[in-house]
């Protein structure tokens, strides 16, 4: 039997910006995580695999191509040169919140390619893993920017230019981050449409807020690995302002980031694709349980306590 995990994820700086070339900057979140346990099976079974938060049983050879789960472990199998239906059951369980902005369907495909891989003893380096789990990105979110495989499969903070790189880069000083859930769901895929649609009717409108949003990603990293706090939040409350401005905020993730400031935090915004999901706020160990109450008082149906280093 092998098992794999592979955390979540929160964007930091950038999101929706990251989709039009600008940087952004994402942090894995390791309180959550995905786990996935590969285990031999009956000869003739094929590859079942069992996701029991999602009460899903897939029998991979019957499979649609577009079934996520299904493809990364056809992608995964093709990679390592191995038979494309070995008897195998994949069991997939994920403490990662879905379609809440913290990468749950990169974190569950990650941990299928590590399983798998450590199953057939086979070594994938994490740029192969992060380039294996995109494929299933773009089945889940239509045009991903790349941004959440690539921090969950390195695990470490990055700074991520789509279709140009990446860099993992280092934290100047840990700081704590509290992650806070709206409990509404939100699509990714609906939220970033829709936002292309109005950039697509409305250029010079939308174009000069990606541009200040890469600005302001440009200056976190600096603030970031010299680990100025303060100038964090401010940015981070800057970038808040502009998602607003672009449309994809909500009346919830305003309020949690309403509350978490009015809590002293060093600055909040939402994260992700917005419209529901979570914010994040940047809090200090004396500030933290304040913001955190705040937080639950303003309705925030999850909260979660990371460190970033
Ligand atoms: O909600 P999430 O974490 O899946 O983030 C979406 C981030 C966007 O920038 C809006 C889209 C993307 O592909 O980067």
């Amino acid at each position: 039997m092998s098992t794999a995990t592979a955390p979540g994820k929160v964007i930091l700086f950038g999101e929706h910006a990251v989709v039009y070339g600008q940087p952004a900057i994402a942090v894995p979140v390791g309180e959550v995580q995905a786990r996935a346990t590969v285990e031999p099976a009956d000869a003739g079974q094929g590859v079942v695999l069992i996701a029991a938060d999602l009460e899903r049983r897939i029998v991979v050879r019957q499979a649609p191509d577009d079934d996520p789960l299904a493809h990364i472990v056809r992608l995964t199998l093709e990679r390592m040169g191995k038979p494309p239906d070995p008897d195998l059951t994949i069991t997939v369980t994920s403490s990662v919140p879905i379609a809440r902005g913290m990468g749950s369907g990169a974190a569950v495909s990650t941990a299928i390619v590590r399983a798998l891989a450590r199953h057939f003893r086979f070594w994938l380096a994490a740029r192969e893993v992060s380039e294996l789990v995109y494929q299933t990105e773009v089945l889940y979110h239509g045009t991903p920017s790349g941004i959440d495989n690539t921090v969950i499969a390195f695990e470490k903070p990055v700074y991520f230019i789509k279709e140009v790189g990446w860099e993992i880069f280092w934290v100047g000083k840990p700081f704590l981050l509290i992650v806070a859930d709206t409990g509404v769901v939100s699509s990714t895929r609906e939220v970033v449409g829709d936002l292309r649609r109005r950039f697509e009717t409305e250029p010079d409108r939308y174009s000069p807020l990606f541009a200040e949003v890469g600005r302001l990603v440009t200056a976190a990293r600096v603030a970031i690995e010299q680990g100025d706090l303060p100038s964090m939040g401010e940015l981070m409350d800057r970038n808040h302002r502009l998602l607003q401005e672009m449309g994809v905020s909500s009346p919830e993730l305003d309020r949690l980031v309403g509350a978490a400031r009015e809590g002293g935090a060093l600055g909040a915004k939402m994260s992700g694709a917005g419209r529901g999901g979570n914010m994040i706020a940047l809090v200090t160990e004396e500030s933290q349980s304040r913001v955190e109450m705040m937080l639950r008082l303003a309705g925030a149906v999850r909260v979660i306590v990371t460190e970033v280093r």
